[in-house]
């Protein structure tokens, strides 16, 4: 989300004016090599510690930070939580015949989003 500075501000090395359009760079943090094993890759392990429990980690700020900080995060949370848990309970997901592998690489614009493509899902339980 865009932000306008309001005052001018400077360090040594850069110097911006006020009303500068800002556009922070979340993916300079979400994909960064130092923060992230595998920053490229799907990776739960991401969020467990040693002992394999879940580990907040401030590293991964989708939802923004300070205090304009995104009003929907426990909502969003919340709906995906429940709407990835009903489909995992009810689908198997597998490739369609004949297709080996998905493109695992994002598209990055203004959003980040994977490229299309098709996938099964496999009702785990017939209705009979
Ligand atoms: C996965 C879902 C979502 C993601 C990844 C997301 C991400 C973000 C991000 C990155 C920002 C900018 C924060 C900043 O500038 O520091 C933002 C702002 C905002 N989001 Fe979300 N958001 C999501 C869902 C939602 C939902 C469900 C709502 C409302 C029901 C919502 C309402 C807002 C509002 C109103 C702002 C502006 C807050 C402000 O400027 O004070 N978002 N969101």
């Amino acid at each position: 989300m865009k932000r306008m500075e309001q005052y001018q501000w400077a360090t040594e090395k850069s110097h911006l004016p006020g009303d500068t359009l800002v556009l922070p760079d979340l993916c300079s943090v979400l994909l960064d090599p130092k923060q992230w094993e595998t920053p490229q890759q799907f990776n739960p392990n991401h969020f467990l510690d040693k002992d394999g429990k879940y580990t907040a980690r401030e590293e991964f700020f989708v939802f923004g930070a300070g205090a304009r900080t995104c009003v929907g995060e426990q909502m969003a949370k919340i709906e995906m939580f429940i709407l990835f848990t009903i489909l995992m309970r009810s689908f198997h997901f597998q490739l369609p015949k004949g297709v080996k592998e998905l493109n695992p690489k994002s598209i990055i614009g203004l959003v980040v989003h994977p490229h299309c493509y098709k996938i099964c899902a496999v009702p785990r339980y017939s209705a009979s």
